[in-house]
């Protein structure tokens, strides 16, 4: 199961906020960790459209001999980043809550890796296994 959509706007922040909840909740992954994958597609959406313009987002549901999740990549063709190595330093703690997306998202997720490109994009994959938190309210 794969779905994508685009990212240019604000608002497609909103559908896809909806869909990945609808599409997390359906897989059996529990209310708190439906926000968190909620959470980190829209931040990664959301740095797409103030620093990148546009891009997509696809969605997947992911399955391994013992374990399933969903993975998320977000991809544009912006500018990259040339200091991500600063920009994912764990050891600086946030002074505020801005810069501290990436973290966030790396933090809220069990699987992140990024890659960006000067002047060609960024590339991001994030994963999310279910654990015994998981399935407890669904069949
Ligand atoms: N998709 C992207 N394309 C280009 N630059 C990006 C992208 N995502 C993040 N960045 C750069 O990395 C920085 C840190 O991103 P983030 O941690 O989400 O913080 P914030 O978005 O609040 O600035 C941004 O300020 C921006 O310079
Ligand atoms: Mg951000």
């Amino acid at each position: 199961m794969k779905r994508s959509f685009p990212i240019k706007y604000e608002w497609d922040i909103v559908t896809i906020r909806k869909e990945v909840r609808k599409l997390a909740n359906e897989h059996g992954f529990s209310e708190l960790n439906q926000a968190r994958i909620v959470q980190s597609v829209s931040e990664l959406a959301s740095n797409v459209v103030h620093h990148a313009e546009e891009g997509r987002v696809q969605v997947e549901l992911i399955e391994e001999e013992n374990r399933s999740g969903i993975n998320i990549i977000v991809r544009d063709f912006g500018p990259g980043i040339d200091d991500l190595d600063q920009i994912l330093r764990l050891s600086e703690s946030p002074a505020s809550v801005e810069g501290y997306g990436l973290k966030q998202v790396r933090e809220l997720m069990d699987e992140f890796s990024i890659r960006a490109v000067e002047g060609k994009g960024t590339y991001v994959s994030v994963s999310k296994w279910k654990d015994e938190s998981d399935d407890v309210f669904s069949e």
